[in-house]
């Protein structure tokens, strides 16, 4: 596909580590794809799969779930919860015929501005890739 696609992401950010590592990213003045389309949310473990399927319905080409790293949760198992929930929904949207790329899992603490960068980028490049969204039919929202 085209480099010139624009892909909409709908991004799950929990309050507590990758949020404040998009905004120290922003304040740094780090610059990476405008892409997203940021909800926080308190924790990745409060990221229901049905909000993943919802955002592909409703008009984004890929989602990206991004909490504390493993261990630092501030809900002490929120992630590893979001861990284990969101490998099995990634086999279920493979085995419904949506490109695994559309769905993306990471770990950003509140001091990885430039990480931040480097995921955001990395998952807008491979969306890119695999084009816009078609697998399955979806109303149309206005962003
Ligand atoms: Fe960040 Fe749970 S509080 S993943």
């Amino acid at each position: 596909m085209s480099e010139n696609f624009e892909p909409n992401v709908v991004a799950f950010l929990c309050n507590w580590c990758s949020y404040a590592g998009a905004d120290l990213a922003g304040t740094s003045r780090i610059e990476y794809p405008p892409n997203l389309n940021v909800i926080r949310v308190m924790c990745s473990g409060r990221v229901n799969p049905m909000f993943v399927v919802n955002a592909l319905q409703q008009g984004a080409d890929g989602v990206l779930v991004s909490g504390c790293h493993p261990g630092d949760c501030h809900y002490m198992e929120g992630n590893f919860l979001a861990r284990r929930r969101f490998a099995l929904m990634r086999e279920l949207l493979n085995f419904v015929g949506v490109d695994e790329r559309r769905f993306n899992m990471s770990w950003v603490s509140a001091s990885e501005g430039a990480k931040w960068k480097d995921v955001v980028t990395g998952v807008v490049n491979n969306l890119q890739e695999a084009g816009p969204f078609t697998e399955f039919p979806r109303k149309k929202i206005d962003w």
